[in-house]
């Protein structure tokens, strides 16, 4: 068995994810770098785009293992420019895996999405083997750095843990989604659209379970790819959700429409978690409810 790792270089660290999970892999007792576009106390600044950036940073770090999460996140981001996603998402991630190969770095985890998996016809649980395919351009972006990594770890011995994961919540979260959306009409007082059950079900992972699957990953990285899928356990209807996080403040009519061509968990099944708890005895832990309702009702200080 590999010792346990201790330092470690996690790229995206100033974002939404990023922020979370430096702090828990530092609670965990890892020694732990960042980098991201912004130089930050916990973070130098690197462009995943540089590629002799890229390499000389990890020349100069040599850490035991990186946790590659730098990137655009969400398809509903650089719809305009999908080069750019691309340039960051699958360029981005081949400048990773080149500087950890010349830098003798043999570990990574990598934070890829259920935006790789095809369209599916059912809602049969979709497991890590379930035919891929995405169907936006974040999702070809994901899948096609999934690709580049699957490569380095078969050419190159550079073992990867790609960890897919669905939509993320929580607090932090910076790119515009369901929840914030919502919010934000909420407050103003105009009419909430959600997509129907059939077009568009949802599958939330609260931050915090998912950086306890990063934490367990980093010690579970073993030879060759492989993906696990990383969601919360619950697989809703967008109504169901607004529901849920409006209930607090109280729901007003809500519009319900035909999906709008966009599956923000990609149109398939509830994710299995069978690989997950079998390699990273990872289960969600946080209850969506109570956590949709701290969103919608951040505890104050007691007055
Ligand atoms: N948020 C989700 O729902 C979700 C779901 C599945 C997977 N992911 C993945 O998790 C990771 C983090 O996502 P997030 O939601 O925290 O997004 P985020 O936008 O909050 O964080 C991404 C970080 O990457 C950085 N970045 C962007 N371009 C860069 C570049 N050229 N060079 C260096 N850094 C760059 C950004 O500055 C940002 O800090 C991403 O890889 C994303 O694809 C996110």
């Amino acid at each position: 068995m590999s010792p346990p790792i201790s330092r470690i270089h996690l790229t995206g660290a100033n974002g939404f994810i990023g922020r979370a999970v430096l702090a828990g892999l530092r609670a965990a007792g890892h020694e732990v770098s960042g980098s991201d576009l912004a130089a930050d106390p916990d973070a130098v600044p690197l462009d995943l785009r540089d590629r002799a950036a890229v390499v000389a940073l990890l020349a100069a770090q040599r850490p035991e293992l990186v946790v590659h999460g730098g990137a655009i996140s969400g398809a509903m981001l650089a719809t305009d420019d999908p080069a750019r996603m691309f340039d960051v998402n699958v360029a981005g991630t081949l400048n990773v895996a080149e500087a950890m190969r010349r830098a003798g770095v043999s570990r990574l985890v990598f934070l890829s999405s259920n935006a790789v998996y095809a369209p599916a016809p059912t809602r049969d649980p979709v497991g890590e083997d379930a035919p891929l395919g995405a169907a936006d351009a974040y999702g070809a972006s994901k899948l096609a750095a999934e690709s580049v990594l699957r490569a380095y770890a078969e050419s190159h011995g550079i073992a990867t843990l790609a960890l897919r994961i669905s939509s993320v919540f929580g607090p932090g979260r910076v790119t515009p989604y369901l929840v914030s959306q919502t919010l934000e009409a909420a407050r103003r007082g105009v009419p909430i659209e959600v997509t129907d059950a059939r077009s568009n079900m949802r599958q939330f992972v609260h931050v915090q379970d998912v950086v306890r699957a990063v934490v367990r990953a980093v010690d579970a990285v073993r030879p060759g790819f492989t993906p696990v899928n990383i969601t919360g356990g619950t697989y809703l209807s967008e109504e169901e959700v607004v529901r849920l996080l409006l209930a607090p403040v109280g729901v007003p009519p809500l519009t319900v429409i035909a999906s709008r061509g966009r599956h923000d968990d990609g149109a398939v099944g509830p994710l299995d978690l069978s690989r997950a708890a079998a390699l990273l005895g990872y289960r969600p832990r946080v209850d969506l409810a109570s956590a949709l309702a701290e969103l919608a009702c951040p505890p104050g200080p007691l007055t």
